[in-house]
């Protein structure tokens, strides 16, 4: 039977299949619409993350929230967000790839409910499992890749941008991208309440 997102909710959120599962506080599902056109894809849950079981919620996460607006989405409206793993690796390290590679049906149930239209990784560690594997964000960041019928772009993870703040004018600019190719090929996200 295909399950709800909601019923997909109420099995990950007491998950134990890997190691993070010791260390979190809450398992971090995701956040929005789930009849999004246009979903994100972060790497995993960071402290503010853990502690409040909802993606992108600390200082990144609001400098994502600005990016957002600046391009007319909204994570309450007309987007998901999800994460390569739903619970916080210790001390912020990068996800093992077995820790991803457990979690990933997860991901892959979230991205059969929704069908996105487009795809958006944020930093590099999702853009590799995702897009390629050779992926690299300075170089590649805002470039489209059509995979079986979706769009995916990879653009600089948030606390990249917060940590080198140069590279804010390069992230907009991807956001502007973003835009452009919802107008063309998924362009109700506009009228999406
Ligand atoms: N970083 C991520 O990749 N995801 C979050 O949810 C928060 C920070
Ligand atoms: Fe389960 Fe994923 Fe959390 Fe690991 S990170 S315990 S696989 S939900």
């Amino acid at each position: 039977m295909i399950q709800t997102m909601e019923q997909l909710r109420e099995t990950v959120c007491c998950c134990e299949k890997c190691g993070l599962a010791a260390t979190r506080h809450n398992v971090v599902f995701g956040v929005g619409n789930p009849r999004a056109k246009v979903m994100f894809i972060g790497e995993g849950p960071g402290e503010n993350e853990d502690l409040q079981g909802e993606p992108f919620v600390g200082r990144g996460g609001q400098l994502l929230d600005k990016l957002l607006t600046a391009v007319d989405l909204d994570r309450n409206k007309n987007i998901y967000i999800a994460n390569m793993v739903k619970c916080r690796p210790p001390k912020n390290r990068d996800p093992l790839p077995e820790e991803m590679e457990l979690c990933k049906p997860y991901l892959r149930s979230q991205v059969a409910l929704i069908r996105p239209k487009i795809i958006v990784c944020l930093g590099r560690v999702s853009a590799i499992q995702l897009i390629k594997q050779d992926f690299k964000v300075t170089r590649e960041h805002g470039q489209w890749f059509e995979k079986n019928g979706t769009w995916m772009m990879g653009t600089f993870h948030p606390a990249a941008l917060l940590r080198n703040p140069g590279q804010k004018p390069e992230g907009l600019n991807d956001f502007i991208a973003l835009r452009e190719k919802i107008l063309q090929v998924c362009p109700e996200v506009y009228g999406q309440q």
